[in-house]
């Protein structure tokens, strides 16, 4: 069950060919999705041949296989993680009953919103970055983003799945939609601000992959939770696909921030004048992308209240962060959680249902989780025996989502005038002289084992090969 059948034109591990009406439909939506990938993947890298593993197993242990493949050849294909027998809804209003293998009548409209909101930030974030290679910093770093991008493909693959098998022709049309909507354009663009931005440099991708792909992990965690089964399958395997996103932004900022650490030593100085004289990303500039990314993420789980947050819970079509680790009755019903407001020229926490604070719970897991791995950074720091430190802004800064959309609040969450704020926010967020600075920077490096001057190389090769490996072989 769990080991997946290459042989066929679809590999997958859900005995496709049981079922010729789905493979059928998934064979004529498989030349869409490579035309897509074709125009919106990576430009000009399809004749590449990279370094690239693919899923052989959804076993935890031996799951991948690395060899040099071109990626438009890459097995994109539908693994899902086996199913637990006899698995009960563990939230909402079914608990206790048996999970769903198909979706119950009432529930279709609001399970085709959650998988089509999933699956269209896969294929944006491809969009996003498809220029991205153009100005790798090393060959190690080209291959790691290609990596992201083919899984990123394959969890649109994953979503497209479900809706062709559980949703007929309405889900057969969506999956065409999600080929048709394109990061950023106006007429037609991806359905999540976040994933119209830009990812202009590789700063960014690394903030993004830290914050943004980890928006990814606590969304697919709570989709992992729900009782229509087929959903809470493939997420599973979806989160092991993630982790190496949120890796590679982690590690990836921590590089940058190494480098420009021992160029703070070398020079004794902490000017950014002279540090960007020496062409490294200072650590104001640093903390001013963290402060961009981090807010920009954190609107991306929605309103603080949320009527359609409590639904999908109490449905059991969308649970919380690891359901089974809570001691509570995992319906909710008269709990309340507290949401920030601004009154009266202040910040203040106001209690609400827990049910339609779900948005605002996620969030704040989705925080505590963020903040681990900037200690880890900041270890980076001092350990360069340096006294600075980066730090999370307030989850009020910067939001365009909510009550607080709008709201003047400073990183250290004081409410603010509009003229207090505009005389600041230079100071807060990435000004167009940053951004013109970072992307000054951005030259191509891939000779193997050469790395860009503003980030430090990594610790170890990917999967045990050497730093000076050829990750990618150009066409
Ligand atoms: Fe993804
Ligand atoms: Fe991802």
């Amino acid at each position: 069950m769990s080991s997946i059948d290459y042989s066929q034109k679809i590999p997958n591990n859900v005995n496709l060919s049981d079922d010729r009406t789905l493979q059928r439909a998934l064979e004529q939506w498989q030349p869409s999705f490579l035309s897509w990938w074709d125009d919106m993947g990576p430009a000009g890298s399809q004749r590449h041949d990279v370094y690239l593993r693919t899923a052989t197993s959804v076993d935890p242990a031996g799951w991948a296989t690395f060899g040099h493949v071109k990626m438009p050849d890459y097995r994109w294909g539908i693994f899902l993680n086996p199913g637990q027998a006899e698995r009960k809804i563990h939230f909402g209003d079914h608990k206790g009953e048996a999970a769903w293998n198909d979706i119950p009548g009432e529930y279709r409209a609001n399970l085709r919103r959650i998988i089509v909101t999933q699956g269209d930030t896969e294929p944006a974030s491809v969009e996003q970055q498809r220029h991205l290679g153009a100005t790798a910093p090393s060959m190690y770093d080209l291959r790691n983003l290609f990596q992201i991008n083919v899984e990123e493909g394959r969890h649109l693959w994953a979503m497209v799945y479900l809706l062709h098998k559980h949703f007929g022709r309405d889900g057969r049309e969506e999956g065409q939609a999600l080929l048709q909507r394109r990061s950023g354009q106006e007429d037609n663009p991806r359905i999540l601000q976040a994933f119209n931005e830009e990812t202009p440099d590789w700063l960014s991708f690394f903030m993004f992959t830290y914050f943004t792909d980890r928006d990814g992990k606590f969304q697919l965690c709570a989709l992992a939770e729900s009782a229509f089964d087929p959903l809470a399958r493939t997420t599973k395997f979806m989160l092991t696909e993630e982790a190496h996103h949120m890796f590679v932004g982690e590690s990836g900022v921590s590089r940058v921030i190494a480098r420009t650490c021992a160029a703070m030593n070398d020079l004794k100085t902490d000017d950014p004048g002279r540090l960007r004289a020496a062409g490294v990303i200072d650590l104001p500039t640093l903390q001013r992308y963290l402060n961009f990314h981090f807010s920009v993420t954190v609107d991306l789980f929605g309103a603080d209240e949320s009527s359609n947050a409590a639904t999908f819970y109490s449905t059991g079509l969308k649970g919380r962060y690891e359901e089974d680790k809570r001691q509570d009755d995992h319906q909710l019903r008269g709990q309340t959680y507290k949401v920030l407001a601004v009154q009266g020229g202040q910040l203040v926490e106001r209690e609400v249902p827990m049910l339609n604070a779900l948005n605002e719970v996620l969030r704040d897991d989705f925080i505590k989780d963020s903040v681990s791995g900037i200690g880890r950074w900041n270890k980076v720091i001092e350990k360069a025996g340096l006294p600075h430190r980066l730090s999370v802004p307030h989850k009020a800064f910067h939001r365009n989502i909510g009550s607080l959309a709008g709201a003047r609040i400073s990183p250290d969450g004081r409410v603010l005038s509009q003229a207090e704020w505009d005389a600041n926010v230079g100071q807060w967020l990435p000004s167009a002289e940053d951004r013109a600075y970072v992307t000054s920077l951005m030259g191509r490096v891939v000779e193997p084992g050469q790395f860009a001057n503003w980030i430090a190389p990594p610790l170890m090769g990917i999967n045990r090969q050497a730093l000076n490996f050829d990750y990618v072989r150009f066409a």
